[in-house]
């Protein structure tokens, strides 16, 4: 298949539009200089909507998707320093849509500040709540979606698959972005790196199969998910490839992923996460964020420690945002 008949695929979508699109692909002289590899960086972190970050192309689907079936409202809800939930509340200003926003309770909700804290200024109406992450956060979300329906509202709640496989399709058209920009800048990519384990990786993984890449996707996991990640990422990608009505299917082998960064647990920062943000700031005045891209890029170094990317390769690293959440973990980055 050609980028261009799997654009036209991606086009035929309902879509909000908002990003800033393209974002940059950059090189980083010092860090490839460090490290003795070509490293470049896709500036995903600048797509705008609030702060930038992979969320903003994705929820021009989402939201495409909502707007379709007539939503009045959104829910959304996961841990309280969302990257997700802050880009959500920013598109639903736009659109003059509610917003809800079922937020877990947790270390990072007080006091108020990052992503949180911006939930507010763009006029989210905040719920706190006891639930864990997975499962039950879900559940209180399609609970308060009930609630709403019951008050003759007509909610676009962000729960299940269908949003997640949109969610995909957004970075279909982010990885033929990037092959465009590697010829334009005559970059050969030995491999693409991005902290995922959803639908970033799953829609980069999608495409890079469909347009027969020659490098693969890397997802460095941000959380640990109680059940098979690649095996799920594989059927994110495929409800994609639906959506976009293309023939190509993958399954967990497709999927090049690892769960070695993450730590103790999501949301906590390791060790390696902040030697990997100081250098990053330190080195390219880029800032990465302590939950997702720090970690990713953790790993990054951690393969070019250990030889897994050879001496000379050329990788990109595909910086996804969420710096927002820095202000919030100012305690844990050790930086006075
Ligand atoms: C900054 C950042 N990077 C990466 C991810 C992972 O995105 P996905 O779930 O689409 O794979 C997220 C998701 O919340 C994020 O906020």
């Amino acid at each position: 298949m050609t980028r261009q008949t799997l654009q036209t695929q991606v086009n035929q979508l309902p879509r909000a539009r908002w990003a800033h699109i393209p974002t940059p692909l950059e090189e980083l002289p010092n860090l490839s200089r460090q490290l003795g590899i070509r490293l470049l960086i896709k500036r995903d972190d600048c797509t705008g909507l609030a702060l930038g970050g992979n969320k903003a192309r994705q929820l021009e689907f989402s939201f495409g998707d909502a707007l379709a079936q007539g939503a009045d409202c959104v829910v959304h809800g996961a841990a309280s320093q969302s990257n997700h939930c802050r880009q959500c509340a920013a598109a639903a200003a736009k659109l003059g849509l509610a917003c809800f926003l079922v937020l877990r309770r947790d270390a990072y909700s007080t006091p108020v500040q990052g992503n949180l804290l911006l939930d507010y200024l763009l006029g989210a109406h905040v719920q706190l709540v006891d639930a864990a992450m997975g499962a039950e956060l879900e559940q209180a979300k399609v609970q308060f979606g009930e609630t709403l329906k019951a008050q003759g509202r007509k909610p676009y709640v962000f729960a299940g698959m269908r949003y997640t496989a949109l969610s995909a399709c957004a970075y279909v058209e982010g990885f033929i972005e990037i092959l465009d920009q590697c010829d334009a800048q005559g970059v050969r990519p030995d491999a693409l790196y991005v902290c995922s384990a959803g639908a970033t990786g799953a829609g980069l993984a999608l495409a890079a199969k469909a347009l027969n890449a020659p490098f693969p996707v890397v997802s460095i996991a941000p959380i640990r998910w109680g059940y098979d990640t690649r095996e799920r990422m594989a059927h994110i990608a495929n409800m994609a490839a639906e959506f976009l009505g293309i023939a190509t299917r993958l399954t967990a082998e497709d999927i090049h992923f690892t769960e070695d960064y993450v730590g103790e647990e999501y949301g906590k920062v390791t060790k390696e996460c902040l030697e990997a943000l100081k250098l990053m700031a330190r080195q390219e005045g880029i800032l990465l964020d302590p939950s997702y891209t720090s970690k990713a890029f953790a790993g990054l170094l951690d393969h070019v420690r250990s030889g897994r990317i050879a001496a000379g390769q050329t990788v990109i690293f595909l910086h996804t945002g969420g710096m927002p959440a820095l202000f919030a973990y100012d305690k844990e980055l050790e930086v006075f």
